[in-house]
């Protein structure tokens, strides 16, 4: 991992404040001043702000195939919780990034890294959603043009982002977007007269769900899925 990535995981650091710092020559790795903020830092290595060594946060990330009943909140007194279907301690520290609802299946991502999670989440990520959507009546031939254009959903005042999809067959399609509005997908097909019969996630941003994770399991994510958000 990057050195000022590091530091803004493992403290309360921002990316440009541990830059900062770097530069400053205020940060070792083992013992010898570091000054090149992209330089690779591996795990045996001691990392140290003005001669104070730092421990990596041991931060958690993990994909879920997130089974159709099951909800994305932390507690529910009337159904499965994705996070009560996890073996973990201090699973009240477990956040969800991104919901899915009750009857969607598929890609969950659960952490307890806050920016981590903000940076999936907020509304200027840009952090592209795929989703394979089974609809209740044939796909239009002037979907793939009122997607490209922006849907405007019922209610609100400004288009969605532009979304593409690729045809699968004559109800089924793969969908991108890049936001997370509620029920976005559900509400988009309203908009072009559709109904959603059944929604599947499979990947967020470079994150794809692992084909080896039967319904209800989860891994935890590899170093390279973590530091693709
Ligand atoms: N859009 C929806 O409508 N539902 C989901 O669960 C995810 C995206």
């Amino acid at each position: 991992m990057r050195l000022d990535k590091y530091l803004s995981n493992a403290t309360d650091l921002s990316r440009t404040d541990a830059k900062r710092l770097i530069k400053n020559g205020l940060v070792s790795i083992d013992d010898e001043v570091a000054g090149n903020p992209a330089q690779k830092i591996s795990v045996d290595q001691v990392v140290a702000i003005e001669g104070s060594p730092i421990s990596m946060a041991q931060k958690r990330y993990f994909m879920m195939n997130k089974p159709a009943g099951v909800v994305s909140v932390t507690k529910d007194h009337n159904n499965p919780t994705a996070i009560g279907l996890m073996f973990e301690h201090r699973s009240e520290e477990l956040q969800i990034a991104g919901r899915l609802d009750i009857d969607t299946t598929g890609l969950l991502l659960i952490t307890d890294d806050g920016q981590w999670n903000h940076r999936l989440t907020s509304p200027r990520s840009d952090c592209a959603k795929i989703y394979r959507v089974g609809l209740a009546e044939p796909i239009g031939d002037d979907y793939t043009a009122r997607l490209a254009e922006g849907v405007l959903l019922e209610g609100e005042k400004h288009r969605c982002l532009p979304a593409s999809m690729e045809q699968i067959d004559e109800y089924h399609l793969n969908l991108k977007i890049a936001e997370g509005k509620y029920h976005q997908v559900k509400r988009m097909f309203a908009a072009l007269g559709n109904h959603v019969v059944s929604l599947h996630r499979f990947q967020v941003g470079e994150i794809i769900l692992d084909p080896d994770l039967e319904p209800g399991d989860y891994r935890p994510l590899r170093d390279n899925e973590v530091s693709s958000i």
